[in-house]
Parts: C-alpha cells; structure tokens; sequence
C-alpha cells in the first residue's frame, strides 16, 4: 500500500467547506481503490491566521509543505486583509516557489451542465488551457516611484524569459500530441511588441519539433469573442498568465460557473509538491452559509489522483459530476438547486465505485 502525503490548505470562506468535501471523496477513494492511502496534513494558514499572527503562512512554511507530495487548497482572501497581500503571501509564494509553472485548467461542458451560450451541444466545448504560471505579466516586477506625491510612476513589467516561454509551450505541445487534438496559442503581439512577439517567435520555433501537431495563433482579444462566439475551434490552449487568468474565468462563465472550475498547478518534473485548487474565490457573500459548491473541488482532486499516476480516478470523478448534473439532484443554489455542500458531495461519493 502507497501512503500519499496530503498538504491540506483550506484558506479562507468557503475554501474550508469545499476542500473538507474534497477530501471526503479522496478518502473515499482510497478505500474503494485499495493499493493508495492519504495522510493529510492541515495548515491553518490564510487571512484569518494573518490578522491574528501578522503572517500568512508560518516561516518554515515552504520547507514543511515540501515533505508532501501534494497540496490541496481551497481560496485565500478576506475582507480586511488587502488582496494582493493574500495573493502574494501564499498562493503566489507556493506557485513560485515550487516552480508550478503549468497550470492545466479544463474548460469541458460537462453533460447537465447549464450553459448560457445559445445551441451550443456540449462536445463544442471541450478545451483544456495551459496558463503559464511562474513569470509573464505576475511575475511580480516593478517600481513604485516618488510615491504619493504629484510625479507618482507606477511600472509593472511582464517578465518572458525563453526558459519560461519554452517550457510551458513545450508542455502543451505535448499535451496536443498526446492527446491528438489541436493547440492554440493566444498572445497579443500587435500591441504588446517585445513580449508577445517573443512568444510567438517561441511558440513557432517550438513547433517545428511538433510537425504532426495542427496549430492556431490568436489575439487574444479575438481569442475571448471566439471563445463566446464558436468555441469548438479551441482543443489545447496555451498562453501567459494574465490572458489565462481571465479567459479561464470567460471559459468557468461558458460551463456552468466557478462551482465547477478546476485548476491545477504543476511542477511537472516532480521536484516540488504540485497544488490542486479550485479557480474560485473564497466567495464571502455566501460563505459559512454551506451552500458553496464543492465540485470544482472535487473535479481538482481529480487531477490530484492525475498526477499521481491513477488518471482513470479523474475520468470516473467526471463522469460522476456529470451524472449528478444530468441527475438534477444534490446541486448547490449556484446550480439552481437547494442542496448544501456536503450533499453535492455525497451525491458523487454515491456514484464513485
Ligand atoms: P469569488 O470567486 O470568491 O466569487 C465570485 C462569485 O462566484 C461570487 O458571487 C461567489 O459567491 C461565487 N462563487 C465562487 N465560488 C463558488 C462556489 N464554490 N460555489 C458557489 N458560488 C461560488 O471571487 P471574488 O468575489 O472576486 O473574490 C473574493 C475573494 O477571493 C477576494 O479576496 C479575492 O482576492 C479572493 N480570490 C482568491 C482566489 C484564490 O485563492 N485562488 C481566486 C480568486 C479570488
Ligand atoms: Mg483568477
């Protein structure tokens, strides 16, 4: 029997009711599977822990969270903790300092999923996004001059190292390849002269070691009318870390919402712990209420049990959710039901065999 060693890092809101349910179904798992068991670790660590020890996360953080070969993390963010302060302090500092510089988010609609473009049959949209995620445009370099007086310059500059760039779009052609499917890169080199030229540039030299992958550019302000507009075209996306966070957001609006969005970020060498989250936030409109839906959760344990080398898990995970979606029953108000937290996730644990 391998024994997984689990990071758990609820965060903040309902980031602690959805990874709670994550986790239920991941034991669940363990005991229908039988050759893997989980030992999961909980850290404390978010906006609550901040106001109260001054700190996101305790010092020794990182060293401790390495000895694990996951993390599961739920949202961090609260009212009264500035946000780029919670951003920066914990997640980022994870993503970086693991060198998570893939980050795979599936933008699918699941069968029963609602979807608010019009005759769209659900195999129309079947993506999966490769967001880079260690550098780009959140790479966190910059000044702030003169501050608060009247010659005030604020500069944020997008970092594109080749390193960077190969990698992640290295990463995705392979993902294409393996898969047979199509790759798109979605950049923005008629306005963004340096770093997006350089992408392209890269994105082309790359291919020419992928000659069997069939491949699109877009602007990615077409890229997003696309997405709305025809989204068959897309299969395997790559593109920065700014344009992925925001298409990802376009991609969770066009199949069925934040309740069902899941991100995972991958140090593919497996030199650092990789982290599973959902892409949502820790939602404090609805937070403590049990009402937040944890299936994009569930969906990230899913690429857990991926990168653990049993993929067939996260096939049956969503199969699962679809089943519940077509169902009707066991849905969160966000889905247009009436049931809480937990019963969404009973309503998958029942059909996880
Ligand atoms: P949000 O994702 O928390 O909420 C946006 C909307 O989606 C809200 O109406 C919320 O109720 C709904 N929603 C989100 N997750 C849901 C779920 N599981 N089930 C049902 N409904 C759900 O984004 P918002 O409001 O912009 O940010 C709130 C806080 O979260 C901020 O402090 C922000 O910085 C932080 N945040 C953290 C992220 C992370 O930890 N990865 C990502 C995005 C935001
Ligand atoms: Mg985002």
């Amino acid at each position: 029997m391998i024994t997984y060693k689990i990071a758990s890092i609820p965060g903040d809101g309902v980031g602690n009711e959805v990874v709670r349910e994550g986790l239920r179904v991941l034991d669940h798992i363990a005991k229908v599977d039988g050759r893997f068991q989980f030992e999961v670790t909980h850290f404390p660590w978010g906006c609550e822990y901040y106001l109260e020890q001054g700190k996101m996360m305790d010092e020794d953080g990182m060293e401790r969270l390495a000895e694990h070969d996951a993390i599961i993390l739920g949202a961090v963010g609260a009212p009264g903790v500035p946000d780029h302060i919670s951003l920066w302090d914990l997640l980022l500092r994870i993503r970086k300092g693991f060198d998570q510089y893939i980050n795979l988010r599936p933008v699918k609609l699941l069968k029963g999923a609602p979807c608010p473009l019009k005759d769209v049959k659900n195999e129309d949209i079947d993506m999966i996004f490769v967001r880079e995620n260690s550098e780009g445009e959140y790479a966190g370099s910059g000044s702030w001059l003169y501050k608060n007086t009247d010659r005030e310059v604020v500069i944020q500059d997008g970092v594109f190292s080749r390193h960077g760039c190969e990698r992640v779009i290295r990463y995705a052609y392979e993902l294409a390849r393996s898969q047979g499917k199509t790759l798109t890169s979605i950049s923005k080199a008629n306005a963004l002269n340096y770093s997006m030229v350089f992408w392209d540039q890269i994105f082309k030299e790359v291919g020419k070691d992928y000659p069997d992958v069939k491949t699109y550019s877009y602007l990615v302000d077409a890229a997003s009318m696309f997405m709305v507009k025809d989204p068959k075209r897309f299969q395997v996306v790559v593109t920065s870390n700014l344009f992925g966070d925001i298409l990802t957001d376009l991609g969770a609006a066009i199949t069925g919402g934040m309740g069902l969005a899941a991100g995972a970020n991958l140090n593919p060498e497996k030199k650092f712990p990789s982290m599973f989250e959902p892409i949502h936030g820790s939602a404090p409109d609805i937070a403590g209420k049990e009402i937040s839906n944890p299936l994009a959760t569930i969906w990230t344990v899913g690429q857990m049990l991926t990168h653990l080398g049993y993929p067939e898990w996260e096939d049956k995970i969503v199969a699962a959710i679809e089943d519940v979606l077509v169902a009707g029953d066991g849905l969160t108000p966000d889905l247009g039901g009436t049931a809480h937290t937990a019963d969404a996730a009973d309503a998958v644990i029942a059909r996880l065999k």
